[in-house]
């Protein structure tokens, strides 16, 4: 890779007083306004140069304050109400969205921080205790730390921008700095602000639900504020840490799009509003409502990042760049580009109703198939018969698997299937029925004297004390060190009520969220580094904790609990907004479906799970000899394309949401090979004839259908298309084509 110097740039302007940061396709633009007010030029398409072409208009607005601090010298034709800013402050002047709300200790709650000072550095700092985007080298990233202050609060804050060099991303971040000789405290504190000027603009959100996470929605915004956010102690499945601003003829394949996603798990906010002049903000960072933090004199507080990418090539461009910075620059560890092993999980084939025995005979169908790995789901410990009890009791249910030696047997038998063995835990909760709350009832999360609500039955845990998270560490720590385990499903199945934590002080109970989910990144941080041969699949009911925070520490995710074929097709094209196929598991499952009813063709399910990291959910004893005839061709096939499906490049062609049709692409980073995926959702009597097109070919290669071995060239392809097969009969029916290049 070239050096930095060549590819990203951060310069300071010092007679315009500009920032420029720039690589090979983005530029960042700011400036030192009056009053050091540091304001916010332009965020898109590379630009050479900047010589004020975005000068903002002075002009006299009523009802808009002036700057304070300048007496005798007023300007009424400068006001911070309508001025494009990088980071707004409260109740000074700009009465929409601020970036940051410091109550000091005369209870005052204004903010307005001025410009200081600069430094440029190569490289990307760390945030401890975080996740985060890394560079492995210095020379792949410039950050650009600026410094504002405020001096009637003694504060300052730090802005950092890194930008990468062979990337469209800038990430951001916040750290606050109490100078002062009191304690202050953050009402609140964005990763980012983003300005934009008036235009035509849509957002894309990702809301959704358990078994339905990340649905799109498109809507143009409205004056005033629209706000995209969970306040449930996760990122949820309710809306993903994640939007889009898109202009609205921006299409799969063409057009700008800005995309905006927080590496961070807790409660968020995304906060869009559009002016009295259409001007747009964006706000975003841990959600306001229920934080504060109380930073004592010469303590700091550092901020989730966010993730913001520019896209002129569509929202395929803006997803591919999210797909290759998670993969390459948040995912770590050694299953980080490793091909991810085919899944068998006992879940929806026996649920808490297991045996040894049982167990086993799924085992035995299961291995000549050619899976990879066994799954042992919820049920395993303390004594889980069903999900009213145990959880926080993490020893073995030795009576469920005696007859098999036990957990430890269990694994062997596994391994000596030539399989892999996982194992599942929830370690962030707890049953009022188990011996952990029988000890500890105040480890659960709770306000004292008043009554607790309980979700799916149980509690969630206070991980925002250590010794808490400790209890925990040790309990699994045991289980690892004596178990031969591959890997581990981590689960999380209600959010937060009751918030507050016992040893916390009354000022101190708006920090009880994030320390939770501090807790948890320690947690998961300490285990992954004891145990780095250990593959870790997040889950939470499903897919309601999918976000960049958690890839961090787990490469891969379960998508959804949805395992019906027809639902997850929109759920995983959802996904791949801003999520990359390597990290979202997919499984097929029995029919008729457990959660839908609806019944779908083995090929069909198969085809949908084989988008992603691929598995298995069902009792294979139930199937049938040509079922599992057609199992052992699904494996065979997605072995064969596994690393591309998890690594290549992938391109959405057809929107679920919109039409009666889905469809993706894989494509090899060299164009070589190409697997398309086509979905009919409903039949028709009268059936229509459709294309697909597809993108990212090598235009004048040539392409074997590898199936049927006709040849077409790569612009055929991508500029007329090939009709997809009219006959199948039945709705949800899938088509998959391979297609290789031609030496
Ligand atoms: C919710 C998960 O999403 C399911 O896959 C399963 O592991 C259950 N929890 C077990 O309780």
């Amino acid at each position: 890779m070239e050096g930095y110097m060549e590819k990203a740039v951060i310069t300071f302007d010092n007679t315009q007083r500009t920032f420029h940061l720039r690589n090979e396709t983005i530029s960042y633009l700011m400036s030192i306004e009056e009053g050091e007010i540091l304001s916010h030029l332009y965020f898109g398409k590379r630009v050479t140069g900047y010589h004020g072409s975005r000068h903002y208009p002075r002009y006299e607005r009523g009802l808009s304050p002036n700057l304070a601090g300048r007496p005798g010298e007023v300007d009424r034709f400068y006001s911070k109400d309508v001025l494009p800013q990088e980071f707004a402050g409260n109740q000074t002047g700009d009465f929409r969205s601020p970036a940051i709300i410091i109550k000091s200790a005369d209870g005052a709650l204004a903010t307005d921080f001025r410009y200081d000072s600069y430094e440029i550095f190569s490289g990307k700092p760390e945030l401890e205790g975080l996740p985060q985007t890394y560079v492995k080298q210095d020379d792949e990233a410039q950050t650009l730390a600026i410094k504002l202050k405020d001096k009637t609060l003694k504060a300052s804050v730090v802005l950092y921008y890194t930008i990468y060099a062979d990337r469209s991303v800038i990430t951001r971040s916040t750290r606050v700095f109490n100078e002062s000789e009191y304690s202050f405290s953050i009402e609140k504190v964005a990763s980012l602000q983003l300005d934009m000027p008036k235009q035509a603009m849509e957002v894309i959100s990702f809301p959704g639900s358990q078994f339905h996470e990340r649905q799109v929605e498109r809507a143009p915004l409205r004056q005033g504020i629209t706000e995209f956010s969970s306040r449930r102690g996760a990122s949820s499945h309710h809306m993903n840490p994640f939007v889009v601003a898109v202009d609205p003829n921006t299409t799969e394949q063409t057009g700008e799009a800005i995309g905006v996603q927080l590496v961070y798990s807790g409660n968020h906010q995304f906060t869009f509003e559009k002016d009295y002049i259409d001007q747009v903000r964006l706000v975003t960072g841990i959600n306001e409502d229920g934080f504060s933090w109380q930073l004592a004199p010469e303590k700091s507080f550092q901020s989730p990042e966010a993730i913001l990418v520019y896209s002129d090539k569509g929202l395929n461009g803006m997803s591919q760049t999210y797909h290759h910075l998670l993969r390459e620059r948040v995912a770590r560890g050694n299953h980080q580009y490793q091909d991810r092993p085919i899944v068998i999980n006992n879940w929806e084939a026996t649920y808490f109703d297991f045996s040894a025995k049982k167990i086993e005979a799924i085992l035995d169908e299961a291995a000549p198939l050619g899976i990879e790995m066994f799954v042992l789901d919820d049920g395993w410990f303390g004594q889980r018969d069903d999900d009213r009890r145990s959880l926080g009791d993490w020893y073995e249910y030795t009576s469920k698997l005696a007859s098999g030696g036990g957990l430890r047997g269990l694994a062997e038998k596994v391994h000596a299937k030539n399989m892999a063995f996982g194992l599942w835990f929830e370690p962030e909760m707890i049953s009022e029925n188990s011996d952990l709350y029988r000890q500890h009832p105040d480890y659960a999360i709770h306000i004292p004297n008043r009554p607790m609500s309980l979700s799916r039955d149980q509690y969630v845990l206070d991980f925002s004390r250590p010794e808490v998270v400790e209890n925990i560490y040790e309990q699994m720590t045991a289980i690892l060190d004596r178990v031969p385990i591959d890997y581990i499903k981590w689960d999380m199945n209600r959010h937060m009520t009751e918030v507050y934590s016992t040893v916390l002080n009354s000022e101190q109970q708006g920090e009880v969220a994030h320390r939770y989910i501090l807790g948890v990144y320690d947690l998961v941080d300490r285990l992954a580094k004891r145990y780095p041969d250990i593959l870790f699949e997040g889950c939470s009911s499903g897919g309601g904790r999918f976000d960049a925070g958690m890839l961090y520490y787990f490469p891969q995710t379960w998508t959804s609990d949805s395992t019906d074929a027809a639902e997850r097709i929109r759920i995983q094209y959802g996904t791949t907004f801003g999520y990359p196929v390597s990290s979202m598991t997919a499984h097929v499952a029995a029919v008729p479906n457990p959660q839908t009813q609806r019944i779908t063709s083995l090929e069909t399910r198969g085809d949908v799970a084989s988008s992603g990291v691929f598995g298995y959910e069902l009792d294979v004893q139930q199937m049938s000899a040509e079922e599992k005839e057609l199992v052992k061709q699904q494996v065979a096939f997605y072995k064969e394309h596994r690393h591309l499906i998890q690594y290549g490049d992938f391109y959405r062609l057809k929107d679920p949401f919109l039409s009666n049709e889905a469809a993706w692409e894989f494509v090899s980073p060299n164009g070589n090979d190409v697997l398309v995926y086509h979905f009919r959702l409903l039949a028709s009597s009268q059936q229509n004839f459709t294309i697909t097109k597809l993108v990212g070919l090598i235009p004048e290669g040539i392409y074997v259908d590898q199936e049927t071995g006709e040849k077409f060239s790569g612009d055929e392809l991508m500029n007329i298309g090939r009709y997809d097969d009219p006959t199948q009969a039945g709705d949800f029916t899938a088509q998959v084509r391979t297609y290789f290049l031609e030496d």
